[in-house]
């Protein structure tokens, strides 16, 4: 399979926060973010395999500033490590004030999806070649918050997780 650059899985999603999105301080819900966060990060994995894909996973996302009701939402997506039918999609999350005139980080997440083949089984994807310094930074950092991920959802034995014992412990002979 040939393999796939993180600009191939870019996607940006674009919406306004309206009164119907927020909470009770009139800023934008964490469901409502988090629901259109899955539908950017889907978009994002399907183009880098072609298939249609289901999350797997979302990994904890702190809500770091909120989104006032009449601003703008940037969701950026892009494929960060593709694995053998499982690929981590990494999330940054924005705000604008256009009366302001201002742009602030609201949070940054990693949702993991799996592609599937016609009878709905996992189907490898393509392997990613990261480019630039940040998804090279990122594309490293998957394989220990994989490990991370399925420990916690009893995937794998911490036992079995080699890379983030290797953080913790030196090797003795
Ligand atoms: C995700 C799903 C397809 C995995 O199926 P499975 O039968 O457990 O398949 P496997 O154990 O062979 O794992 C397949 C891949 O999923 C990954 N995976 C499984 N559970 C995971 C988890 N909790 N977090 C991250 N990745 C996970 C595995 O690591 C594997 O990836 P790899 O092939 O790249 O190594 C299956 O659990 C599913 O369909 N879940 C529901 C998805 C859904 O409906 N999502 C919408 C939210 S309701």
């Amino acid at each position: 399979m040939q393999a796939r650059n993180p600009s191939d899985s870019y996607t940006m999603m674009t919406e306004i926060v309206l009164p119907n999105d927020t909470n009770v301080f009139g800023n934008l819900m964490g469901g409502r973010l988090m629901y259109w966060m899955d539908i950017a990060a889907a978009i994002a994995a399907q183009r880098h395999c072609n298939a249609p894909v289901v999350t797997a996973s979302v990994d904890n996302i702190s809500f770091e500033n909120p989104i006032k009701l009449g601003n703008t939402v940037h969701i950026e997506a892009k494929v960060s490590r593709a694995f053998n039918t499982s690929m981590e999609v990494h999330l940054k999350v924005w705000g604008e004030d256009f009366t302001q005139q201002f742009k602030y980080k609201s949070n940054e997440a990693y949702y993991t999806f799996v592609a599937l083949d016609p009878n709905r089984r996992p189907r490898v994807v393509p392997p990613l070649t990261p480019e630039t310094e940040e998804e090279k930074r990122l594309y490293e950092g998957a394989l220990h918050r994989r490990q991370v991920r399925l420990i916690l959802g009893g995937k794998m034995k911490p036992d079995e997780a080699a890379e983030l014992k290797a953080l913790f412990f030196t090797k003795h002979d």
